[in-house]
């Protein structure tokens, strides 16, 4: 891995680096150095500083202990409540009634909630889930299309103490068992139905078998949203309406320790088991609305649009949380970029006026295959600021982004973050960061990231290494759920004392991140994260499988494109309609975003002798390259038959 690096077209000298414009210099929140200082002098009195921007109903008595390492805890002794942050701080403000969300269905339905009408909202369901018998400390599972209701009840639980644990909607019933009985939820709430490109997608219904496999589950709570029937149990299954127009309209929010847990969200890793990565209330909470404060510069006049789902860490950060704590206008899109048309984007910018948009790579290079046309003929002249997050964005990329929805004015805040840092780490400051597209620039003030070689040590200017932080920061996970030998063995062992991100990167003269993307057995397919772990136990599932191994191939849209390769068992004949059941039996158990893109039949896999699938070789045929080094394999002559096998395809 440490080795010089030969990416000539992700070089710094390639491009002037874009200066922040006078005009949005005189008005950003952070306009010098000043701000880097203050936090390099002092890290933890930056944070303390920062956490003083937020409520809270007893302060801390020390901002880090660092006592019991890697179980950092932060804000000692400190108590708040998240959703009283979110909402009541800025009713008691003066602007209960600003718009705190603002929703608009795929169908063009909208729904607007001022910060009072959300706090009754939250209220009301906060009162629903007291009344189910919801406890501070029980984990509530939140399956749900990007409606309001999903955010509502997101609010709600923080407001009681629940651990929410938001599930990509998106994931098959399946996927949602697997994370209910991780997690251990007594409530899951859910939506009849989903909205997705003209069509509905059945959710409740397709959840009971889900349901009645887990024994926890004692309330289902189910939102109308497309009318989709479903099969209601007396005693199990209410209706979102009907309980929320009886349900008091005031709740007191409850006291939580600073490291009372916060939610769990599930992400993948390298084995077939997704981790349930646990957040706590007050770093969390001071982590994403600094970082939503300062790297999208907030302005109390913006409209802004994060485009992820809430069913991921992004999600729960920059669309709830942080600016909700923020005070700021949230909007939230139900559908997709190409639906009824590809302008369906720009048309919502101009129709909004959206000052600050937040999206993902693969975004970016989708519009970008589309053709101008589309972002051309609306008014975009609303946007000051983007934002881009999920995976490294190409130069080519960064470009377009810049030039034809920026229209060349608008700085790029490219964020680099993942599910377990909880907040954005490194980024540009949009006032003062000189941008060079396809790096994510600096570190945040107050944390301290570096590359580091095999053995540790920080890497000379254009070297390659590992992506690592070399000290704790307010919201970093505190462990995985249920698992604390996971959580030490896959962060906090590779380095001792450095917590270990999983991604490649390298730093230029300039002291830039150039982040390379993982170097584990993670891919990312469209900005989300797959193991090939999980989709290899997905496709050995099925009867025919006896062995899978699956890769990511280079995709110029998604990042990386699903390809498997599978052995069968005895009696099983290769065929296009196996692909096609394999396929969707991927899709059963994980979810339509995990589905191979291509399988292969092969009678062995490329093995070493000590039986460890070559992973490297098989992802060398998918991308036609000459193979390397082929001398540790068990048995040469299955490559061969694989590059054939797939030539032929
Ligand atoms: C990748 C998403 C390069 C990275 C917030 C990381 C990025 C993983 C960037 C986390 C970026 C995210 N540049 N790579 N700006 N942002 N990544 O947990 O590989 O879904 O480890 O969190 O996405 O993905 P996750």
């Amino acid at each position: 891995m440490a080795q010089e690096k030969d990416d000539t077209f992700l070089s710094e000298d390639h491009f002037e680096p874009f200066q922040p414009s006078e005009s949005f210099k005189k008005n950003a929140k952070v306009n010098d150095n000043s701000f880097y200082r203050e936090a390099q002098d002092d890290r933890l009195a930056f944070w303390s500083r920062m956490a003083g921007n937020l409520q809270w109903t007893k302060k801390w008595e020390r901002v880090l202990d660092e006592d019991n390492p890697p179980y950092y805890k932060w804000f000692i002794n400190g108590k708040l409540n998240v959703s009283e942050n979110c909402l009541d701080v800025h009713i008691k403000n003066g602007r209960g009634d600003k718009r705190a969300l603002i929703f608009e269905g795929e169908e063009g339905d909208t729904v607007s909630l001022t910060y009072k009408e959300l706090l009754k909202e939250a209220c009301k369901f906060s009162n629903v889930l007291d009344q189910l018998g919801v406890k501070k400390g029980d984990a509530v599972t939140i399956w749900m299309p990007m409606i309001p209701e999903a955010i509502v009840a997101m609010l709600a639980c923080t407001r009681i103490g629940a651990v929410h644990s938001v599930v990509f909607g998106g994931f098959s019933p399946d996927a949602l068992k697997d994370r209910i009985l991780d997690s251990d939820s007594k409530l899951v709430i859910t939506a009849d139905g989903a909205n997705r490109r003209g069509k509905v997608i059945p959710m409740r219904s397709a959840a009971e078998e889900t349901l009645n496999d887990c024994p926890s589950v004692e309330k289902v709570v189910t939102v109308k949203r497309t009318g989709t029937a479903y099969e209601s149990k007396e005693g199990r299954d209410l209706a979102w309406s009907e309980i929320m127009a009886e349900a008091g309209e005031t709740f007191e929010p409850v006291t939580m320790d600073a490291e009372d847990p916060l939610f769990i969200l599930y992400s993948s890793g390298t084995t077939g088991k997704p981790k349930g990565i646990l957040h706590t209330t007050g770093g969390y909470l001071v982590g994403v609305n600094a970082t939503f404060h300062y790297v999208f510069d907030h302005d109390d006049d913006d409209i802004y649009w994060c485009t992820a789902d809430i069913g991921w860490i992004t999600g729960h950060s920059y669309i709830v949380y942080g600016p909700l704590s923020n005070g700021s206008s949230t909007f939230i899109y139900e559908g997709t970029p190409d639906y009824p048309n590809r302008d369906r984007f720009w048309e919502l910018v101009e129709k909004y006026k959206i000052t600050v948009f937040y999206t993902a790579p693969t975004a970016i290079r989708s519009f970008m295959r589309w053709g101008n046309q589309y972002a051309d003929k609306r008014d975009l002249s609303s946007l000051r600021l983007l934002g881009s997050v999920g995976e490294p964005i190409n130069p080519e990329a960064w470009l377009w982004y810049h030039e034809h929805i920026g229209q060349g004015k608008c700085p790029i805040v490219d964020t680099w973050w993942q599910t377990e840092t909880g907040m954005i780490m490194i980024t540009p400051l949009p006032g003062v960061t000189p941008l060079k597209p396809g790096s994510a620039s600096y570190s945040f003030p107050g944390v301290e990231a570096d590359v580091v070689d095999d053995h540790g040590n920080s890497t000379k200017p254009g070297q390659r290494g590992f992506l690592v932080i070399k000290s704790p920061w307010p919201a970093m996970l505190r462990t995985l759920y249920g698992d604390p030998d996971r959580f030490e063995s896959t962060y906090w062992q590779q380095y001792p004392g450095l917590y270990f991100t999983g991604d490649g990167a390298w730093k230029d003269k300039d002291g830039y991140f150039w982040i390379m993307g993982r170097v584990d057995d993670v891919l990312n397919v469209s900005g989300h994260r797959i193991g090939t772990m999980e989709v290899e136990s997905a496709l050995v599932e099925h009867p025919a499988a006896a062995e899978a191994a699956v890769i990511g191939k280079v995709h110029e849209i998604k990042g990386h494109s699903i390809t498997a390769f599978v052995t069968l068992k005895e009696g099983y004949e290769g065929s296009e309609e196996l692909v096609q059941e394999l396929k969707n039996h991927v899709g059963k158990k994980i979810g339509a975003i995990a589905r191979p893109e291509e399988i292969f039949f092969t009678y062995e896999l490329p093995k070493t002798r000590s039986g460890k699938i070559m992973r490297r070789l098989l992802r060398d045929i998918a991308e036609q390259r000459d193979l390397g080094d082929v001398t540790t394999l068990m048995d040469p002559q299955v490559v061969a038959a694989i590059k054939e096998g797939y030539t032929e395809k």
